[in-house]
């Protein structure tokens, strides 16, 4: 039988459909493969400026996005038999985008059917696919996939190549760092999960298509980002909250919080890190088997509230 997928996503720069194409270009002769785009009602800027970049944190951590056009009525009125859903994270959570559409009405869509969550990141996507994983159980979707594609450069260089590449637009290599974003051949490479995707259909276990997937290496993950992750999301919520308590978003009010908090993350990132690297480390060596347990979770599809 001819699977009937529909490949749902957002993409700012274009990079998730890349992938996207990527992991479906070898059995698009064996599928009806149609995409539908998610799209804000007003974009996000891009290049963004610092300001606009910063002031999207409090909605986007509190799931309080601005909103996206409908799906196309040729869209709704289809009965797929697989979903796949490229999202990024923002701030830790699902794009403001993303989340948007997962809380309107035209997310029935993913009602019944089975769905392979697809990440394209900088590295740090536990958190998001916690809130996608609880959106999807209440639509009554079927997790049966996840694929992450991200930056393999160390934390501190993909900091700084993103930065380069949402303040200046600038993705290529430039003086000593590498290019922004997912290393071009790992997209190339994407194309192998396609095929299992595929076989998994038609002997109809996709029950099982997990297991094959990160047989594949569809998910690297190290028990460190764990650590990472609880600590941002807590100071994400706190500073989420404090900008809130201003205003709601572009409010020249809380400009001055989201300044702070700018400035905060900054100072973080490049001068506490190497501290914070280092009392992670100790965390890393004490509860060593409960973060590999973690990271045991975090690769499976199962939804355990407050696992983050
Ligand atoms: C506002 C904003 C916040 C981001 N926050 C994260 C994050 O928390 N974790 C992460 O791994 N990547 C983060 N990224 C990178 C994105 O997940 C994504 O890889 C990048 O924006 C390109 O995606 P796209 O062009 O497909 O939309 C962020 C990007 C933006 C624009």
């Amino acid at each position: 039988m001819r699977p009937r997928i529909l490949v749902l996503y957002y993409s700012q720069t274009g990079q998730l459909r890349r992938i996207l194409d990527s992991i479906v270009s070898d059995i698009k002769d064996k599928a009806d493969i149609e995409y539908a785009c998610i799209e804000p009602v007003t974009p996000f800027p891009f290049p963004w400026t610092p300001l606009k970049f910063f002031d999207a944190m409090p909605e986007t951590v509190v799931h309080t996005p601005s909103p996206v056009k409908p799906l196309a009525a040729e869209v709704t009125g289809k009965n797929y038999d697989l979903i796949i859903f490229g999202y990024q994270p923002w701030f830790l959570n699902p794009s403001q985008p993303v989340t948007a559409f997962l809380q309107a009405e035209f997310a029935n869509i993913f009602k019944g059917k089975p769905v392979i969550t697809v990440i394209g990141c900088r590295n740090m996507w536990l958190h998001s696919q916690e809130k996608v994983k609880a959106y999807l159980a209440g639509l009554d979707a079927q997790l049966v996939g996840n694929i992450v594609l991200a930056d393999t450069n160390p934390n501190l260089v993909s900091t700084l190549t993103v930065i380069r590449w949402a303040f200046k637009g600038q993705k290529e290599a430039s003086g000593l760092l590498p290019a922004a974003g997912v290393q071009d051949e790992d997209i190339a490479a994407a194309n192998r999960f396609g095929k299992t995707i595929y076989q998994h259909f038609v002997d109809d276990n996709l029950f099982d298509l997990q297991r094959s997937l990160l047989a594949q290496g569809a998910i690297a993950l190290k028990p460190g980002l764990v650590i990472l992750e609880q600590r941002g999301i807590k100071n994400f919520r706190f500073w989420g909250k404090y900008i809130l308590a201003k205003g709601g978003p572009g409010d020249p009010a809380r400009a001055g919080r989201v300044k702070m908090f700018q400035n905060l993350l900054t100072v973080a990132i490049f001068i506490l890190s190497p501290i914070s690297n280092l009392t992670a480390l100790i965390k890393l060596a004490i509860k060593r088997n409960s973060l590999l347990k973690d990271v045991e979770y975090f690769r499976q599809l199962d939804y355990q509230e407050g696992r983050l």
